[in-house]
């Protein structure tokens, strides 16, 4: 554990590397077709419904960027190359990449498909030393992948990870300390984690548009906007702190299932039988993968594409669908207003994932009913792998639904 930030140990200043590629899905389309070069290439699905994964620097010239919807991007550059995702190739190079990240530290935790941290401590002794190691991983990326990435070098994941984005495409940034004022302080306030749509309206409605503007605003003030644990979790990263460890391996995995309709949901009992479909599916993945979950995340994106991304963290690593289904319903009913709206995507995800052991006894629930349902779900696993994914139905829950009727 990080007491002090900046510090694994009284001695070691850390050195926190993040890496970003560029433009990833669509650089690997450039890289696949070379006439593209140098054209807009928007990677998405096209259409009423479609959203933009991603598109080149060209593209991002006409203000078209993730996330938006495909109709106002073929408005902003009708001219752009459109291109389907192709999430295989995309995975195999993150994976080809990963392992090239982990030839300089054994500390590396994956973040996104394309994006990682990196624990240099103890390995490269100060900036200088980890601004080689990133010059060596862009360059081992390009010659083997031809494509570009871009680095940030801090003392923590917070800085390291702005400091990535600073100089994109192609750029690496470092940002100690000392370049806080003059790096990190001009940023709009979204920069910072925690920010979402909603605190940053709510923060530049009360006249706070930059990282500096929160520092200087009286602390009662801030806490009044946006409460006190907020308040001084985002002080805190703006003064440049930021004491969590960069985790490898399956800590920082999650597993998620999600879906998009073609027509929204509104009927509060399909939305049920969805919310199980998607909890079951979840659920089956850590018991296949010999793991179990401690957060679990609800998605919910209504036709007008206002997302909503909740979360809560159990009293216990769990992997039965019971429990996953009951947080992700407690979100649903508590903490999205849908506004009427009918629901476009509806996904379930877990994450804080850790390896369960062999009889491993969960202190204070080791309740013999939950024992008996957790070998119940384990045996209709062995039945599905052997009959086929319709083979068990989960008939009582099915039967038990009494849908989620939703407060507006
Ligand atoms: P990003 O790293 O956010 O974007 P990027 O690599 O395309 O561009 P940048 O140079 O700014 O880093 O995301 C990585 C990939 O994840 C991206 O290529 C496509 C996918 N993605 C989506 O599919 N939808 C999204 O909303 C975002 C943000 C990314
Ligand atoms: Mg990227």
């Amino acid at each position: 554990m990080q007491q002090e930030s900046d510090h694994c140990s009284p001695r070691l200043k850390r050195v926190i590397l993040h890496l970003d590629m560029d433009a990833f899905f669509a650089a690997i389309e450039v890289r696949e077709n070379p006439a593209l070069r140098g054209k807009p290439v928007i990677v998405g699905h096209r259409g009423r419904r479609g959203v933009v994964s991603t598109c080149s620097y060209e593209a991002r010239r006409f203000g078209v960027h993730s996330a938006l919807p495909s109709v106002t991007a073929e408005r902003l550059c009708p001219e752009a190359i459109w291109l389907p995702v192709r999430m295989k190739i995309y995975s195999v190079v993150s994976g080809r990449i990963r392992e090239i990240l982990q030839e300089v530290s054994p500390v590396v935790e994956p973040v996104s498909i394309d994006e990682a941290f990196i624990d240099l401590t103890g390995i490269s002794k100060d900036f200088a030393a980890a601004r080689r190691t990133g010059e060596f991983l862009k360059k081992e990326i390009f010659d083997q992948e031809k494509l570009t990435s871009s680095v940030g070098i801090a003392p923590n994941k917070f800085l390291a990870k702005v400091a990535s984005d600073l100089d994109k495409p192609d750029g690496m940034v470092i940002l100690s300390r000392q370049d806080l004022s003059r790096k990190l302080w001009p940023l709009p306030i979204d920069r910072l984690w925690g920010v979402g749509r909603k605190t940053a309206g709510a923060l530049r409605k009360a006249g706070w548009n930059t990282i500096l503007d929160l520092l200087n605003a009286p602390r009662k003030d801030l806490q009044k906007v946006v409460g006190s644990g907020l308040a001084d979790h985002l002080l805190s990263l703006a003064r440049g702190k930021d004491d969590r460890p960069v985790e490898n391996g399956r800590e920082a995995k999650s597993i998620s299932e999600e879906r998009t309709y073609s027509e929204d949901l509104r009927d509060p009992d399909r939305i049920h039988r969805e919310m199980l479909a998607r909890a079951a599916g979840v659920a089956r993945s850590l018991r296949d993968e010999g793991l179990r979950a401690r957060t679990v995340h609800l998605k919910i994106r209504t036709g007008d594409f206002t997302t909503w991304t909740r979360s809560r963290t159990l009293v216990a690593p769990t992997n039965r669908l019971e429990e996953i289904l009951a947080a992700a319903g407690d979100l649903y009913r508590e903490k999205i207003r849908l506004g009427g709206k009918g629901i476009r995507l509806l996904g379930i995800g877990v994450s804080h994932l850790r390896e369960e052991r062999r009889g491993e006894q969960i202190p204070l629930f080791t309740d013999p009913a939950r024992d008996l349902e957790e070998r119940v779900a384990r045996a209709e696993d062995a039945v599905r792998r052997r009959f086929g994914e319709d083979a068990v139905t989960r008939a009582a829950l099915l039967g038990r639904s009494r849908g989620f009727p939703h407060r507006e």
